[in-house]
């Protein structure tokens, strides 16, 4: 399995402890940066080129790890194609996959302590997507959203 990482400098050392971990592993892991700790660097430029690997299949799964892991989860979340979500417990990180086929996990490097999103990024990775019908359902009306979006160039927002 090919699986794509990224951190700002807020998940940086986490980032490279789970690089390792995914090494070790036997996965396959491209590293979207950043390659050096820069306090100064900015989570999008990292999680942007990440997220449309995922959408684009390049990579199978990504990981996106900034301090809060929020910041991280917004960026992904505006590719479409990308379901990611913020992760700190064990449930969410398989039932993401299960129920939602949640394909790119982010991370807070801040707030999740090394050993436990060891253990989150590895559940998650070999978590499989059932696909039963209200699933597969539920994530129609969410392309929906993504394909009208994508066609119409649309505002959500309020100024
Ligand atoms: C960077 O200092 C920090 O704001 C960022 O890593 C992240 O926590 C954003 O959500």
């Amino acid at each position: 399995m090919k699986i794509g990482i990224a951190a700002d400098h807020g998940g940086f050392a986490l980032k490279e402890i789970i690089h390792e971990l995914l090494k070790k592993q036997g996965y396959e892991v491209v590293d979207f940066g950043a390659t050096i700790l820069d306090d100064t660097d900015d989570y999008p430029d990292f999680v942007i080129p990440l997220a449309k690997a995922v959408a684009l299949k390049e990579v199978e799964r990504g990981i996106a790890i900034c301090g809060s892991g929020v910041g991280a989860s917004i960026a992904a979340n505006k590719v479409s194609g990308v379901r990611a979500a913020l992760i700190s417990n064990y449930f969410s990180a398989h039932q993401g996959v299960e129920d939602d086929d949640m394909n790119l996990i982010c991370l807070g490097g801040r707030v999740t302590g090394f050993a436990s999103a060891e253990e989150l990024v590895l559940t998650f990775l070999k978590a499989t997507f059932i696909g039963a019908e209200r699933h597969l359902r539920r994530l129609q009306k969410i392309k929906e959203l993504e394909i009208n979006r994508d066609k119409n160039g649309e505002i959500m927002e309020r100024e």
